[in-house]
């Protein structure tokens, strides 16, 4: 079953295994008590045997928030339940009055947004992840409006919404963004101290700023404000239009493909984001009985439906999971073999690992085999050029774990961050294990090893998501041990990987740090 990607039927009603229990709530104190944990790692070990990839979290994300457009239940098979992201997605959809019934075990999520009477989802909730301002899209198509506070997730860079509000006015609507700033807040934009001037035209671009400002003077004043304010200009719903995308946003595409569907009138969408997530959201709807056509190529044209009905949805395997996995094995010289995968979605990366000497097997429909044992790649693995790039180009969340490889491959390599301006903060951690890389900008000189052993344990904080699981990585071939603090941010997106990697060999665990330790 798990090769059927993604389908979407109607959903035929109390078909459902439902759930055991109801509506759990999520202790903050849990959130407290991982923030706390570290992981212990010693190394170098070599990993063998398969690794059963979870549900993507990226698909889930924008998935869960489409359910806000159907006017009946959602049935989500396959979710990463266990993921902090997933968990505030639905307390964010809760927030809004939405009805959410948990199968952790089945990892089945039903979905009833009939009872959505609000819309304003709970600001705590949105500041912890980038995917909860997607809601802004469907609760302005459905309800004609939305009160959404500016997004949190990590802090790799820049992470302006103008294309979200430029996109939402080209299908109608009116939108504004508000800052509460006190006189005595000065903004530090790049190395300036400046007085922020709020004007319409700059709003957007200071959603970016501002964000970074908060981040550096720590200032939470002015992010607990920081909203967009959204209504239909008409005051009917949202009207077609076409909208340019300067950059293929993944999340701006998704959240207009939202809004689009249940605007009145055709929209053409172009230069978007071509992702397989956004396909998956493009099929989602399209069995919800919407009209969207052309997701995965770089144009999306959309006939507005006034209402859509629920569906039954699989979510396909993550993607960035299954590469961190195949990274996994090449790091540590290993072979293990995944599944369920897409290799369509991933083939950047298994050109790069063939190019650095592993062997890819295919070894059926969903299934890969990586390898990278002595036997078959002779002295060591060889370094390779990287560019991340908006998809098919090679995926910047795999940036962090790959730089992690290159540091134990033979010759130098470059990694050119070319999607987020501020996504080689694993590096300084890197260094600390012993590894020679040379940073200018947002491009890296990796300066690789004869030898993989060259790494040492040491301590570390992981910092974000992406960056924090290079640090694993790391730490798998790194001699003696290695503690990784700041863990929080890898269980955003990573489901059980250290009992995951436990069962593939590694000597890893988990466990509460002292205070000194954090
Ligand atoms: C999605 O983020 C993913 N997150 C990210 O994964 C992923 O790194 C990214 O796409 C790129 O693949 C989710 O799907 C929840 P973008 P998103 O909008 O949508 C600029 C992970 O580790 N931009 O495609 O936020 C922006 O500054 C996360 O799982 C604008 O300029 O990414 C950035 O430079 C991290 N204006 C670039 O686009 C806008 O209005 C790419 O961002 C929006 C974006």
């Amino acid at each position: 079953m798990a090769t059927s990607l993604c389908y979407a039927k109607p959903l035929k009603p109390f078909s459902l295994r439902l759930p055991q229990t109801q509506n759990p709530q999520i202790p903050t104190q849990t959130t407290q008590i991982r923030e706390a944990e570290t992981l212990t790692i010693t190394g170098p070990t070599q990993l063998s045997g398969h690794v059963p990839i979870s549900g993507s979290k990226n698909s889930s994300l924008c998935l869960l928030a489409a359910t806000l457009l159907c006017s009946n239940s959602c049935l989500l098979h396959n979710v990463p339940t266990g993921l902090s992201d997933t968990k505030a997605m639905l307390s964010i959809l809760r927030s809004l009055g939405a009805k959410i019934e948990f199968n952790e075990r089945n990892k089945e999520i039903l979905v009833n947004t009939d009872g959505v009477g609000r819309v304003e989802p709970c600001l705590e909730e949105m500041r912890k992840i980038r995917g909860g301002f997607f809601v802004i899209g469907p609760l302005l198509a459905r309800f004609g409006e939305a009160v959404v506070g500016l997004p949190g997730g990590c802090d790799i860079g820049e992470r302006p919404v103008d294309l979200y509000v430029r996109g939402l006015r080209a299908l109608g609507a009116a939108v504004e963004i508000t800052f509460k700033i006190f006189p005595w807040q000065f903004l530090i934009c790049g190395n300036r101290l400046c007085k922020p001037t709020i004007s319409h035209s700059n709003t957007e671009k200071m959603a970016g700023i501002a964000n970074f400002c908060i981040i550096t003077s720590d200032d939470t004043g002015l992010q607990r404000d920081g909203r967009v304010l959204a209504h239909s200009a008409n005051g009917k719903g949202l009207v077609g239009g076409s909208f340019h995308l300067d950059f293929p946003s993944v999340g701006a595409t998704e959240t207009l493909m939202m809004a689009a569907s249940m605007a009145d009138g055709v929209t053409v969408l172009s230069n978007v984001a071509k992702e397989p997530e956004v396909i998956d959201l493009a099929r989602f709807l399209n069995d919800s009985g919407a009209c969207v056509y052309g997701a995965g190529s770089d144009k999306l044209l959309i006939k507005g439906k006034c209402q859509l009905r629920g569906c039954e949805c699989y979510v396909p395997p993550d993607r960035i999971e299954a590469g961190t996995f195949m990274l996994a094995a090449a790091i540590t010289r290993s072979l293990i073999s995944i599944s369920p995968v897409t290799p369509s979605h991933l083939s950047c990366l298994i050109d790069k690992l063939k190019i650095a000497g592993c062997k890819i097997t295919r070894c059926n429909n969903d299934t890969l085999e990586v390898s990278a044992i002595p036997e078959n790649v002779c002295e060591n693995l060889r370094g390779f050029n990287v560019r991340t790039s908006p998809f098919p180009g090679f995926p910047t969340d795999l940036q962090p774990p790959t730089m992690a490889l290159l540091t134990t491959c033979s010759g130098s390599s470059i990694v050119e961050e070319s999607v987020f301006d501020r996504r080689l903060g694993h590096v300084r951690e890197l260094q600390k294990l012993g590894a020679k890389i040379q940073v200018c900008g947002s491009t890296a000189l990796v300066f690789g090893r004869e030898t993989r052993s060259a790494l040492h344990g040491s301590q570390l904080r992981a910092a974000d998501l992406r960056g924090g699981v290079a640090l694993v990585l790391a730490g798998l071939v790194a001699e003696g041990t290695t503690q990784i603090s700041g863990i929080g941010h890898i269980g955003r997106g990573y489901e059980n990987l250290d009992t995951k990697l436990q069962f593939l060999g590694a000597d890893i665990k988990r466990s509460i740090a002292m205070a000194s330790q954090l």
